[in-house]
């Protein structure tokens, strides 16, 4: 692909803008100066610097986010200033979009991506994709309600109780639950179903992959192509 379209699609501007900058020396490709706009380069893995901001090049975007409380997992967001914000204007401009909502208040793994097949597959309930949940509940979590929600608890407007995948105690106040469904607000609507309340909420893994310890809140990073594997069920 030539390169003014090459940064473009990596959402630095339309192609007349990239080829512009290309052409006023503001662009290196792997360490090395490039002024032609036409010059041609494969996509992925290109170490791009573009007006001195460091850029690897991708066709397709897969970031895992930390995400903080009182962002809102929506382009349009109402109360909240949206999680989108958190991300560079490249990122932004190509549309990437979260793989599934988390509430304002929830925090940890938040996937992100403009690959509209891999959203489609992360979050259709026939693939049944796990998501473990760190819950801090107001009241003390007793072995009845960790045993209602591995069983099965009713929610409104459902037709039939749901069960948690896996549901533990972890202290006093709180519990790990992994669900295989997203549902409007589940976590807060079954551990209320079971008798409790949800203070906290924090996401701590989908699908196998577990949010990076090292990313702090507000943080993102590119998904290796390992995790990427493990994510699509191919390691
Ligand atoms: N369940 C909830 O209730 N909220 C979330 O953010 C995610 C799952």
């Amino acid at each position: 692909m030539t390169l003014e379209r090459i940064l473009q699609s990596q959402g630095f501007g339309t192609r007349r803008y990239c080829g512009d900058l290309i052409a006023a020396g503001l662009v290196e490709v792997n360490g090395e100066l490039c002024e032609d706009p036409r010059a041609q380069f494969e996509v992925d893995g290109l170490r791009l610097t573009v007006d001195g901001e460091e850029w690897l090049a991708c066709t397709k975007a897969y970031l895992m986010l930390n995400k903080p409380a009182g962002y809102e997992c929506s382009q349009r967001p109402r109360h909240h200033p949206s999680v989108y914000n958190l991300l560079p204007v490249p990122l932004r401009q190509r549309e990437v979009q979260a793989v599934g909502r988390l509430d304002h208040d929830t925090t940890g793994l938040l996937l992100l991506t403009d690959d509209g097949q891999f959203i489609h597959a992360q979050t259709s309930p026939k693939r049944k994709v796990p998501k473990v949940y760190e819950v801090t509940t107001a009241e003390p979590v007793t072995p009845a309600q960790t045993g209602a929600l591995r069983s099965g608890v009713q929610l409104l407007d459902e037709p039939a109780p749901i069960a948690a995948e896996a549901c533990e105690i972890t202290g006093e106040r709180s519990l790990r639950l992994t669900l295989v469904q997203g549902k409007y607000h589940q976590v807060k609507r079954m551990v209320a179903a079971a008798g409790n309340h949800v203070d906290a909420l924090h996401r701590s893994a989908i699908g196998g992959l577990q949010l990076d310890p090292a990313l702090a809140e507000g943080e993102w990073r590119w998904l290796t192509a390992q995790e990427l594997a493990v994510l699509s069920g191919k390691a």
